[in-house]
Parts: C-alpha cells; sequence; structure tokens
C-alpha cells in the first residue's frame, strides 16, 4: 500500500481571523528521495503567530506563503528515507517542514537534535526559535540591568515565558502580562515572576502604575495594541522597548493600531526596537547551550503544549492560540513518536 502525505495548503488570503476554507487539505504519495535529498517523517509541528502573517501578501521580513504551496511552518520528526550523505534514516531533525506528514529535504537549513537530551517538541520551543527570540530579544535589545523592572507582555505563551525567566535569571523584577487568573499563577508561582496582571480582568495601566511605581526599565512587547499603550505611559528614563511581536493586531481587519502614547519615548529618553530572530542565527549554539544550563539546574522551566489530531486539527489549533487557549509553547502532534 503506498503511503499518503496529508498537507495543508493555502487556499485563500484571509480576513481577520483564518477560516477552514482558507485551507486546502490535500493527500500525495510520500515523496521519494532524489541524490542528496532525504525525507523526514514529521513528529511535531510548531504554531506560530506569525503564521498569519506569512499567509498576508505583501513584503514582510520573510516571503509570504504562495497560494496552494504547503503551509510553512518549523517541525522536528526523523529521517525516514535518505540519499544524502550527511543525514541518515533515523537522525532526528529540526527545521521549516510545512504543515504536512512528510517533508522532502536537501538539507538546508536543517539541523540535528538529540531526543536523549530533551523531547522533540523542545526543540520546536524553548531549545528552538521561541527560546531563540527570547534569549535575543531580551539580553541583545531590551539590554537588562540587575535590579531593572522587566515587563513581558504575552507574558505565559512560548516566547514570554522564557524572556520573563531570562530576566529574572538576571537579576530583575519581572512583571507579566497574561490573559486569565490562571495563567497568571502559573508565572508568579512556577515560574517565579514577581508579579503578574491579568489584562482580562484588570485595568493595565493602573496595575504597572502599582507594581512598576518607579516606571519599566524594559518592555518587552509581543501584543502590541492597548497593552503598548498602556505601557508607554510607565517608562523609567531610558526605557528600552523590545519590539517582539503584535499579536493583539495580526487577525485586524482595521488596520493595525500604533502606539498613541509613543511621545512617552521623548519624556523617557526611551527606545523602542524591533528585532528579527533570524539575525542571529550565527549565534544559535550559544543561546542554546545557555539556556540548557539554566534548564538542567531548574532556573528555568520549559513549557510546551502539545495538542493531539495531526495536520488535520492544524487549523483549529491555530484558532485555539489566537484565542489564548496555550500555555507555554503551542506544538501539534503529527505522527506517531
Ligand atoms: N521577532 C521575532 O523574531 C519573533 C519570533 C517568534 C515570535 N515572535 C512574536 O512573539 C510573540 C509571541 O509568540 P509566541 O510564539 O510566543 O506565541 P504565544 O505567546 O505562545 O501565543 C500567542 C498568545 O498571544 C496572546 N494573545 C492572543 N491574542 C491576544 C490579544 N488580542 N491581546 C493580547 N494577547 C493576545 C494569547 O495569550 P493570552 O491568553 O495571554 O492572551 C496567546 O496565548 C508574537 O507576537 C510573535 O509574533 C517574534
Amino acid at each position: 500500500m503506498t503511503q499518503t502525505n496529508t498537507q495543508v495548503r493555502l487556499a485563500a488570503r484571509p480576513i481577520g481571523l483564518p477560516k477552514a476554507s482558507d485551507w486546502e487539505i490535500r493527500e500525495e504519495p510520500v515523496p521519494t528521495p532524489g541524490e542528496g535529498q532525504f525525507v523526514v517523517a514529521i513528529s511535531h509541528l510548531s504554531l506560530d503567530p506569525a503564521m498569519r502573517g506569512w499567509m498576508n501578501a505583501g513584503a514582510s521580513y520573510i516571503e509570504p506563503v504562495e497560494i496552494g504551496a504547503v503551509m510553512r511552518a518549523g517541525g522536528v520528526g526523523e529521517v525516514s528515507a535518505s540519499q544524502h550523505p550527511g543525514f541518515a534514516v533515523g537522525d532526528h531533525v529540526v527545521g521549516a517542514f510545512g504543515v504536512q506528514e512528510y517533508a522532502l529535504s536537501d538539507g538546508m537549513g536543517v539541523n540535528k537534535v538529540d531526543p536523549s537530551l530533551a523531547p522533540l517538541p523542545t526543540y520546536l520551543g524553548t531549545l528552538g526559535m521561541t527560546g531563540m527570540t527570547a534569549y535575543f530579544a531580551l539580553l541583545d535589545v531590551g539590554k537588562p540591568q540587575t535590579g531593572n523592572t522587566v515587563v513581558v507582555s504575552g507574558a505565559a505563551g512560548a516566547v514570554g515565558s522564557v524572556a520573563g525567566q531570562i530576566a529574572r535569571i538576571k537579576g530583575c523584577r519581572v512583571i507579566g502580562i497574561a490573559g486569565g487568573e490562571e495563567k497568571c499563577r502559573w508565572l508568579t508561582d512556577e515560574l517565579r515572576f514577581d508579579t503578574a496582571i491579568d489584562y482580562k480582568h484588570e485595568d493595565v495601566r493602573a496595575a504597572l502604575r502599582e507594581h512598576a511605581p518607579e516606571g519599566i526599565d524594559v518592555y518587552f512587547d509581543n501584543v502590541g495594541g492597548d497593552i503598548l499603550d498602556a505601557a508607554l505611559t510607565r517608562l523609567a528614563r531610558g526605557a528600552r522597548i523590545v519590539i517582539c511581536g503584535a499579536v493583539s493586531q495580526y487577525n485586524s481587519t482595521e488596520g493595525f493600531k500604533g502606539p498613541a502614547n509613543y511621545m512617552s519615548l521623548l519624556v523617557a529618553r526611551a527606545s523602542m526596537t524591533g528585532m528579527v530572530v533570524f539575525d542571529y542565527a550565527t549565534r544559535f549554539a550559544e543561546a542554546a547551550r545557555e539556556i540548557a544550563g539554566w534548564m538542567q539546574d531548574g532556573s528555568l522551566i520549559s513549557r510546551e503544549d502539545v495538542v493531539e489530531g495531526g495536520v488535520r486539527a492544524f487549523h483549529d489549533t491555530l484558532l485555539s492560540m489566537f484565542a489564548g487557549e496555550n500555555v507555554g509553547k503551542l506544538v501539534l502532534h503529527v505522527g506517531a513518536s
């Protein structure tokens, strides 16, 4: 019996939140590797807010996904067939394999990972792009100093939960902003943030005034919109704002809402800087080593939210992320392993 490769392809560019009809589910034969190629049986896929941007036409930091193409996604899996000298059957690998069950690769941008050191989903999260983003955005752009007050939005998500913990490790006072009491309790009780603000039930501006009376030294922004505006009103002199993302705006049908309170940057002599993780690719190994050390000595907790259902569950799982249902790194389980 020929094995099939179930794929999720982009059928239409969404307006607002993606709809089921924006995807085409296709079944193809599992590819056969040619000379210099190998096939990966994907076990887990990374779900990322950035996927929403990749579905739009137009220039960004990366090419859009073409209509009809397999949806772009980071994945981890096991080499199931190979004609490549550098990758053998049984090797575990991470790369941009797409929303499908099997991927054909020539090895470009693919790295081997060791499942005996960490579970495979962790290589998509804290030891993958998530961890790299948190590490470089906080340390290279945010430049936290011991004793600084660091505020992180999207704090119970993949990037935010790691960024906040690194800030704590660096001796900062850490305030997380997240949706819901349970997420906030996780931040303070398990991740040892100093405070957490539930933006769904609290007045963020008033809470920041209470919890950051001396002002915010580093604001690590994952969400943009009203929360960015609230943080702008509480800057300490010389504050650094890291623009990591703006998930509150990705599905907006009314255009991106920019910061109204930007003149606070002038008053506080502050800076607001965007970062893209790919710019740090040559330093990923260095960051992964340090993060792995923190995980090993218990100072950093890595949490993956693994959803079952295979590639057919991709659409619903993506929507669950925009509804804030994930805690930590959202990963879709695809294969048998
Ligand atoms: N610059 C880069 O190179 C780079 C790389 C990776 C990721 N990123 C960015 O980092 C941010 C976090 O990504 P992630 O992968 O860690 O995702 P994530 O935080 O694990 O998941 C998204 C979270 O966003 C929150 N959210 C959804 N809608 C929201 C809204 N309207 N207002 C406020 N919060 C909302 C939800 O948590 P709540 O329950 O708290 O609402 C949800 O759990 C994103 O903006 C992403 O684009 C940037």
